[in-house]
């Protein structure tokens, strides 16, 4: 018998640590099959089977587990990006109405376009608008070849590995399909499923998640497709791409053949003739718009004829032949309880209106966010108004509390009839709620104008800051240290014990060694226990070897958002590069300082913020501490192999005809180029196009070589 079919059980240790290196290579193998080319050649249950039997294997044998080992690391090493895809037909959006009279204005508006008496009817689909996220699935001789989100509307990104484990899509048509076929409709996550997600999460103490629509997309933009597996995502068919051959000549009947093709299709579509009906349509959904297990947000309707589709035509970016219905934001009263400050990680002082619990739209609200203290006043960002001034938010207040789809409940106004004779103005603190420190107001530099975030000036000394800063630095998508939620971070941070305590994000890297060392054990304190602790440590050590762009967004930097340290890991490609540059830059002035400003997608702002981070000797203090422990990985280059374009810098300019500005700078940094926004001496190629102005003289003054659009196409190859 050979070894691979033996039980785990009788495997002597040789036997064993042999199994283990071969089972590392094979699943190695299959990761990358499956990750990186979207092509497995055994089935997710073999696949599975692999992965078991190594579990059990380390399991018996614990001393034997390898570095390399599949358990220690799920998946193959992700790519930071997905690839783009350049949709066949553009992704379109669809113009928005609020009101019956908007509809009928849509509907006039049809058939005034195409000549027709209200007599010659015209027939309407209306359906639901769900709330989720389109995609564009691509099948060729009935096969599922490419599923794309819709990005922006011309590229968007291949997820095909992710959409693959939706058991809804198909990823075979039947027989006798045209040859090419482009699916379009939403991926969504039940809100049933989302709940239940919660509830694990909440459960195992990780973060929980805001919204079905947030949590659906961040499922799909997994690198690793196992995890999107585990989300339950669903999907509906509304629309089609490419299609090589019309199935139907209508709406509802296109949509119908999908279903035959085996697609999930909205079961409230119809088929309508008048305004009337249309109406009555959208109210009846509206009505059941609680009960279902998907969020949507409005009604579509589309005019059902293809062919009076096609004379409709478009304008920029939205079909003349159809409209989202929205439904209102849904508002309800309430009384303000309280106003309470909450500390973030940047120190900003944000007020929060602890509310009497109020379902609105079938969730129970008890928080509403009140921004800042000119907010709470009816200030706006703009210094305009925008509640009348006597209209101030006050503890006691009868409030008008709105929820709009995925956004925060917001107080809209104040029912001033109902205001109590004692109610005072809220004076907002002047100094931090929590360290004591001043809390002050800076005053933008380049408006002159004062911001409206009143910000903690303590710093580290303030524990609300650094929590926070911790609780950033564990998050999500940050170092993702699944057991280390919010509380905690507060155990370890308040513990007084030396073996317990974490201040600073090195500190959770040496936690196991100064327990190994220490009488008093995790394991015997109430709410972790052996297992657990076991657990937590492992999860740890998993992220000793971090993705950069991971390393940079979890290091909190203002400004620094997730985007921002992608672009980052990608200019630099590993973190000493990054940091020389950083540091280099700190003078606000020199070449370092304008090379950081050039990378498109980095502003002032940002820049500012990342030289004064790396300033402050207490940060690079910290992030010593924290490299003596972990290791950013270098960040995945593009494949640029003979790229005639790797490594340069190029700047854009003018108008561009044969492509979009995104789709040029997508093309070049596949090609290993860096796209910059202005020019500098360390500028390799400026295209230009007609228009082109100052950027080109600047090029042509630095002596930078200069092309037009054909140029630069002839050097990369076409
Ligand atoms: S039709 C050319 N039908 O709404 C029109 N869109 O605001 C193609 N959406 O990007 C879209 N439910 O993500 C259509 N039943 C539905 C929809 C729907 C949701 C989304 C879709 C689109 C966005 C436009």
């Amino acid at each position: 018998m050979s070894i691979e079919g033996s039980t785990v059980d009788t495997l002597t240790i040789e036997e064993a640590a042999a199994e283990l290196e071969r089972l590392a290579k094979e699943i190695a193998h299959h990761d990358a099959l499956y990750h990186g080319k979207d092509q497995p050649e055994i089935s997710d249950a073999d696949y599975d089977a692999l992965k078991r039997r190594n579990d059990a294997i380390e399991a018996r044998f614990p001393e034997l587990i390898r570095e390399d080992s599949p358990s220690r690391h799920v998946g193959a090493a992700p790519s930071v990006t997905f690839a783009p895809v350049v949709h066949a037909r553009p992704m379109l959006s669809l113009d928005n109405t609020f009101s019956q009279e908007d509809v009928q204005d849509f509907v006039a508006g049809v058939y005034r376009f195409l000549g027709r008496l209200p007599d010659q009817s015209i027939a309407f689909t209306a359906e639901p608008k769900i709330d989720g996220l389109s995609m564009s699935i691509r099948y060729e001789n009935g096969r599922l070849t490419t599923a794309a989100t819709r990005g922006d509307g011309t590229t968007g990104e291949n997820v095909t590995a992710n959409i693959r484990t939706i058991a809804e899509i198909p990823t075979e048509l039947p027989k006798g399909v045209p040859s090419v076929v482009e699916i379009r409709g939403e991926v969504y996550m039940a809100k049933s499923d989302f709940l239940a997600l919660n509830r694990q999460m909440e459960a195992e103490g990780k973060q929980t998640y805001v919204n079905p629509r947030n949590t659906a997309a961040g499922s799909l933009r997994q690198l690793d497709a196992k995890v999107t597996a585990s989300r339950k995502l669903k999907f509906f068919a509304y629309a089609w791409g490419e299609i090589s051959e019309m199935p139907a000549d209508t709406q509802f009947a296109m949509v119908q053949t999908f279903k035959d093709w085996g697609f999930p299709v909205n079961p409230l579509m119809k088929r309508l003739n008048s305004v009337a009906d249309i109406l009555a349509h959208y109210d009846e959904i509206g009505l059941e718009r609680p009960d279902l297990d998907y969020d949507i947000d409005g009604v579509v309707y589309k005019v059902d004829s293809l062919e009076l589709q096609g004379r409709l035509g478009f304008r920029s970016r939205s079909p003349r032949w159809a409209t989202a219905h929205k439904f209102p934001a849904e508002q309800a009263f309430t009384e303000v309880e309280k106003i309470e400050i909450q500390v973030g990680r940047t120190g900003a002082l944000t007020p929060v209106a602890r509310l009497k619990p109020i379902t609105v739209g079938g969730v129970v609200v008890t928080n509403a966010t009140l921004h800042n203290e000119d907010y709470i006043k009816g200030i706006g960002n703009g210094g305009e108004r925008i509640r009348p001034e006597d209209h101030d938010i006050r503890e006691g207040d009868t409030v008008i509390v709105q929820r709009a789809g995925d956004v925060i409940p917001q107080i809209l106004d104040v029912v001033m009839e109902k205001r109590l004779a004692e109610a005072k103005p809220y004076e907002f603190p002047k100094t931090c709620p929590v360290c004591g420190s001043h809390a002050v107001r800076e005053v933008n530099e380049k408006t002159g104008k004062m911001d409206s975030v009143r910000r903690c000036t303590g710093g580290f000394i303030c524990r609300a800051q650094a929590t926070e800063h911790l609780k950033h630095f564990v998050s999500r998508n940050a170092s993702d240290i699944e057991g280390l939620g919010s509380k905690q971070i507060d155990f370890f941070f308040e513990n007084e014990d030396p073996s317990l305590q974490i201040r600073t994000a090195p500190e959770i890297f040496t936690l196991e060694k100064r327990q190994q060392q220490s009488i008093t054990k995790l394991e015997n304190i109430d709410g972790f226990g052996k297992v657990s602790v076991g657990k937590l440590y492992g999860a740890i050590n998993e992220r000793r070897s971090i993705a950069l762009h991971r390393f940079i967004y979890a290091l909190g930097i203002r400004h620094v958002g997730e985007t921002t340290a992608k672009l980052l890991a990608r200019t630099y490609g590993t973190y000493e590069a990054f940091a020389t540059v950083m540091k280099e830059a700190a003078p606000l002035s020199g070449d370092a300082w304008s090379d950081l400003n050039a990378i498109e997608g980095i502003g002032e702002v940002v820049a500012r913020a990342m030289v004064e981070f790396y300033k402050e000797p207490r940060n690079i203090e910290v992030i010593g501490r924290l490299l003596d422990e972990v290791t950013p990985e270098e960040a995945e280059q593009p494949v640029t192999s003979g790229s005639p374009v790797a490594g340069k810098t190029v700047v854009f300019t003018g108008s561009l005809e044969k492509f979009t500005r995104d789709e040029a700078k997508a093309r070049a940094e596949s090609l290993g180029a860096k796209v910059a926004g202005s020019v500098s001496k360390k500028t390799d190629f400026v295209v230009a196009g007609p228009g082109a102005g100052s950027k080109l003289d600047k090029a042509r003054e630095l002596g930078v070589q200069t092309m037009d659009e054909d140029e630069w196409l002839a050097l990369i190859g076409g």
